[in-house]
């Protein structure tokens, strides 16, 4: 192995700059040449591709999005596109590959691994919704600024005497609504992994109520539904005034947490261990506080796993 090609696919998430700082850096120190590629797949099929040096990720660790920019690409999707993708590679010398992506991205990585590419996923998301790994890259950080919206939600609707519904995103998972809601001590938490019932939340609201709690918090993650009929509906039964908040991708930005900038150095350099071993389809975890590797076809097919004790505690706190 001589030359390894890196990109970011998917959503962008805090953290990736630290993937690709140390990928970049561990190829670099082991006498390898590291080729980024710009805009995901798409940029692949474009021959979107710079050779990269100690410099080209000089200042970026404390960066959010991704430096080497990232899109979605139908053409890549296709076994033909995929081809393509694997000739590209193999005319730019790219021998080894390494993808910092969601479930889609890995399934990306697997078709060009097929192909004879060589290639190492690592999981950047804020969804935190691979079940192979405790955590992905960017949800601490998403954490951190959903708790944050919390906090500044919770000082206006207690002078208002309000309740917010605020939609946390996530796609069909409940993690980020329910480990923010947690840290920021949300009254209610709405998640895809459990059925919610509208009238435990009425009571919640009229008994905080009555013991002289001015707001009502509900952390709604995006895969469960409308906001605005849930909070009609609550308005209507209540006659609490509540309003409305959705995050959206301010979700996705803002300065990795030192937390998403450790996992982001340790998977990125051990991609790059990985590929110089020949390895390839496999994907880097985080277990039980160990960096871990399994195949990409286990990593893409392991369901998440909804975490029902921290969600029971944040219910048991929150009365
Ligand atoms: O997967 C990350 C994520 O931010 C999801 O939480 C969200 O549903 C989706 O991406 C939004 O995608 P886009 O940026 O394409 O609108």
């Amino acid at each position: 192995m001589k030359t390894i090609g890196i990109l970011t696919s998917g959503g962008d998430a805090p953290g990736m700059n630290s993937a690709i700082r140390a990928a970049v850096r561990t190829a670099l120190n082991s006498g390898l040449r590291i080729k980024g590629i710009r805009n995901g797949y798409d940029g692949l099929m474009q021959g979107d591709i710079y050779e990269m040096n100690v410099s080209s990720v000089a200042d970026i660790i404390h960066k959010g999005g991704t430096i080497l920019g990232t899109a979605r690409s139908l053409e890549f999707e296709t076994p033909e596109g995929q081809k393509r993708g694997a000739q590209i590679l193999n005319d730019y010398g790219i021998e080894g590959l390494i993808v910092i992506g969601g479930d889609g991205s890995f399934k990306g990585a697997k078709a060009l691994s097929d192909l004879g590419i060589n290639t190492i996923g690592i999981p950047g998301t804020i969804d935190n919704d691979m079940g192979y790994t405790d955590f992905t890259i960017g949800f601490f950080t998403a954490i951190e600024t959903v708790t944050d919206a919390i906090g500044k939600l919770r000082d206006t609707s207690s002078s208002h005497g309000r309740a917010v519904v605020i939609e946390v995103m996530g796609r069909h998972c409940g993690d980020l609504a329910l480990y923010s809601g947690l840290a920021g001590g949300a009254e209610s938490i709405i998640v895809p992994e459990h059925n919610f019932s509208i009238s435990e939340i009425i009571d919640k609201m009229e008994h905080g109520r009555k013991r002289g709690k001015l707001h009502h918090l509900i952390t709604l993650a995006e895969g469960v539904g409308d906001p605005y009929s849930l909070a009609k509906e609550l308005e209507e039964k209540t006659g609490i005034e509540t309003k409305v908040t959705i995050l959206g991708h301010v979700q996705r930005g803002g300065s990795p947490s030192a937390v998403d900038r450790l996992l982001g150095s340790s998977m990125g350099s051990r991609a790059v261990r990985l590929l110089e071993e020949g390895k390839t389809n496999l994907a880097i975890g985080y277990v039980d506080g160990s960096i871990i590797e399994v195949s990409i076809d286990e990593a893409v097919s392991k369901r998440s796993e909804f975490d029902e004790k921290l969600y029971e505690l944040a219910n048991s706190l929150s009365r």
